[in-house]
């Protein structure tokens, strides 16, 4: 199975990175010491979400503002209505791995 194998240094608190994991692009976010994954692409109009802002556990569309649930995907504050996709995210001592979900 596709996976990305990344380091949790390589990830700073709340500034999303954008990694590839096949043909998609993903977001991944480090808060605390959690890792989020989701698709890196806005539901609204196709804006990069790792260009976006992190409040609490939700991502901020840095184009329109929609916001959505790094834990779900789901869409919080409108002109988005669709939710995002999320990855599956494993620790493993300071190693992250991200694959998609069954
Ligand atoms: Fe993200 Fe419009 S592209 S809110």
């Amino acid at each position: 199975m596709e996976s990305i194998e990344i380091k949790i240094d390589q990830l700073q608190e709340s500034k999303p990175v954008k990694f590839t994991l096949g043909s998609e692009d993903v977001c991944v976010a480090r808060i605390d010491d959690e890792v989020f994954a989701v698709a890196d692409i806005c539901s609204h109009a196709e804006a990069s979400l790792s260009e976006g802002d992190i409040k609490d556990y939700k991502i901020e569309c840095w184009l329109h503002g929609a916001e959505f649930d790094l834990r779900s995907g789901e869409v919080l504050t409108p002109p988005a209505f669709e939710a995002i996709e999320t990855f599956a995210v494993v620790r493993d001592g300071d190693t992250v791995t991200i694959s998609k979900k069954k």
